[in-house]
């Protein structure tokens, strides 16, 4: 069977990402059995081959309207599917598809008809308004990262903020690389448009979301950006959590350490 990736270098490149950090996401233990999704708009690496290609299912409701991703394709993972499958075998874990022009629904395209993440909702939700704002973030991310969802069992650390600043105080490059911080989102029932809209509105002023009880949403411009997001942010909190276990509270950088260093980084906040 001919793979939609043969002939298209573009959209390979960006699958062969997917399939480096779904290893990663399983080495590091975020990803038991089917946890955690994937999603890249790869529409700029689409040629008329492409858009000319049958779909091999049919029409599937997303559950929203979303006016921008009209005739956009993304590269989603398959829900059920195993980060440690989709590592080894992206295009049999994982399926290319298609937003039809009603902007409600998506067909499958290619490979094979892997349906999507049942996170689609959240995932296309963001796309769309990456895509309306003219962003040159493609990929979203989310995944079950140990430490933080730990973190999240506790009501202080989802007050607003706190959680942020402690992650941010506990080594330089963690607000250098997450400037804008880790967003909450109290409990929502996983793949509920409820879950999507408190995703999107808690973007607005985070570079990363944190669902209660549940693991985290990032974004980037490739799916190696949204990984390192969650990975800055997670060494921080295996540092707080290290040396908790050690039986000390870390003192974290001063206020003016980290004044210091958003004004040399130039940083928002
Ligand atoms: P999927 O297998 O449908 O992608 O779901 C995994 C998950 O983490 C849901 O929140
Ligand atoms: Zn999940």
């Amino acid at each position: 069977m001919k793979s939609i990736l043969e002939g298209h270098p573009a959209l390979a490149c960006e699958v062969d990402k997917v399939a480096e950090v779904a290893g990663y996401l399983w080495q590091k233990g975020w990803a038991e059995r089917n946890g955690g999704n994937i999603t890249i708009n790869v529409t700029e690496c689409v040629d008329d081959a492409i858009r000319r290609m049958p779909a091999i299912s049919e029409p599937k409701p997303i559950g929203i309207t979303l006016h921008y991703l009209k005739g956009c394709y993304f590269f989603c993972k398959g829900t059920q599917k195993r980060m440690r499958d989709l590592a080894r075998r992206p295009m049999e874990n994982g399926s290319v598809i298609r937003i039809c022009d009603d902007c409600a629904s998506y067909v499958i395209l290619a490979d094979r008809p892997v349906v999507p993440t049942s996170e689609v909702a959240s995932h296309l939700m963001v796309h769309d308004t990456l895509v309306a704002e003219g962003s040159q973030k493609r990929a979203t991310l989310h995944t079950h990262p140990i430490e933080l969802v730990a973190m999240s069992h506790a009501k202080k650390f989802l007050e607003k903020d706190v959680l942020t600043r402690l992650l941010w105080s506990m080594i330089p490059e963690t607000k250098a690389f997450c400037p804008r911080g880790l967003g909450i989102v109290p409990y929502r029932m996983p793949s509920s448009v409820e879950l999507a809209e408190a995703t999107l509105a808690e973007l607005k002023d985070y570079d990363v979301v944190m669902w209660e009880k549940h693991g985290v949403f990032a974004v980037g411009t490739d799916i190696m950006d949204a990984f390192d997001q969650v990975d800055v942010l997670t060494k921080s909190a295996q540092i707080y959590i290290n040396a908790r276990s050690m039986g000390f509270e870390p003192d974290g950088m001063t206020d003016v350490q980290m004044k210091e260093l958003s004004v040399a980084f130039n940083l928002p906040k």
